[in-house]
């Protein structure tokens, strides 16, 4: 049986009036790479800081690497990681001290830092930075360096909150390499805190969908995608010259479905929101405005679907609008 690493039931954590954790019961199990996904103010920092001593819990109850983080802060966190939202790195050190200061401070034995030390900073491409100070690094750099410094004590875990949030494309990238390396290579289980679908979907093996610090869903990718991803989502191939009109015809369908272009030019254009039964009515009318199509497929649906189709029930039983939908077409475009 797979080893659970971390475990919560009940878990409450409240600021005031303000519910910041609701009840939550998730499990991980060891070598997961857990999304934790939600809008801003979620409750995920919150978690993660729960999950690691940092706050104690108003009720229920949590076992990180079976101890109890609220009474065993100190030998847990020997054994975590943690890269909070905003990394304070000292400048004026370079790289390989930075490294050696916090091997210091996690007790990593004398006779394994320079070991540990070099084989981070290869990992982290930055062997030829070593020696330089961390003020003259560019962002990406620094993250990869705030990411190797969480993974000096080699942790059992690392929790990344929302480790990519700040980067560029490519230095997204690279990070999620890293995140990939330290799951698969180094065999370490990741709690990552994040906000875009497209790293959920990428690195994740489960996921959960947080909202107003209550539970929505758990599982993995593709199961969420089977439970909640109703709609079907399908590619439509037209003439790359005909993509806007078949575009303004499927906006013009009864259903509320959208249609966007997969990459410009490419004649590709995704729709979503039509029901299965529609499917025919919808390839109808297309033809009837002289649209020649070359292929229709169906798609998967994927976590996005699931998602938006999450907070959509949230709001509609709230009575307000969707929340947080905001950040991810932008995420999309730039990291696809
Ligand atoms: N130290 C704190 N004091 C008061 N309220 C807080 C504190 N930390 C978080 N909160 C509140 O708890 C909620 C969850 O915050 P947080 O866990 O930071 O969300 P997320 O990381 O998902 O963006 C928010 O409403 C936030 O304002
Ligand atoms: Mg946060």
């Amino acid at each position: 049986m797979a080893e659970h690493v971390i475990v919560t039931n009940g878990l409450v954590r409240r600021f005031g009036a303000n519910t910041a954790v609701d009840d939550l019961s998730i499990t991980i199990e060891a070598g997961d790479v857990f999304g934790f996904l939600g809008h801003n103010g979620a409750g995920k920092t919150t978690t993660v800081r729960l999950l690691n001593g940092v706050l104690a819990p108003d009720s229920g109850s949590i076992r990180v690497l079976g101890m109890d983080p609220a009474t065993h802060g100190p030998q847990l966190r020997a054994r975590t990681g943690v890269l909070t939202e905003t990394p304070a790195l000292d400048d004026r050190l370079t790289a390989r001290i930075t490294l050696r200061l916090f091997a210091d401070i996690y007790g990593v034995p004398e006779a394994q830092v320079n070991r540990r030390v070099d084989e981070l900073l290869a990992m982290f491409d930055l062997s030829e930075r070593g020696d330089d100070k961390i003020g003259g690094f560019s962002k990406g750099m620094r993250q990869r360096m705030a990411l190797a410094r969480t993974l000096i004590h080699s942790p059992d875990i690392i929790f990344l909150d929302e480790p990519t949030a700040a980067l560029d494309p490519v230095a997204t990238r690279e990070v999620h390499e890293l995140i990939r390396d330290a799951s698969s290579r180094e065999g370490r289980t990741v709690f990552l805190c994040t906000h875009n679908l497209y790293e959920a979907e990428r690195l994740c093996t489960r996921v959960a969908v947080l909202a107003h610090g209550r539970l929505l869903a758990i599982g993995t990718p593709s199961e969420l995608a089977q439970r909640y991803g109703r709609q079907q989502r399908l590619a439509i191939e037209v003439a790359p010259s005909q993509v806007e009109l078949a575009q303004q015809v499927i906006a013009g369908l009864p259903w509320g479905a959208i249609a966007t272009v997969e990459n410009a030019g490419s004649g590709r254009v995704q729709v979503q929101g039509i029901p299965r039964t529609e499917v025919p009515d919808a390839v109808n009318a297309l033809v009837a405005q002289g649209i020649g199509i070359y292929e229709v497929t169906r798609e998967e649906a994927r976590l996005e679907d699931v998602y938006f189709a999450l907070q959509a029930q949230v709001a509609a039983a709230a009575g307000e609008e969707p929340v947080a939908a905001v950040q991810i077409e932008p995420h999309r475009e730039v990291i696809a």
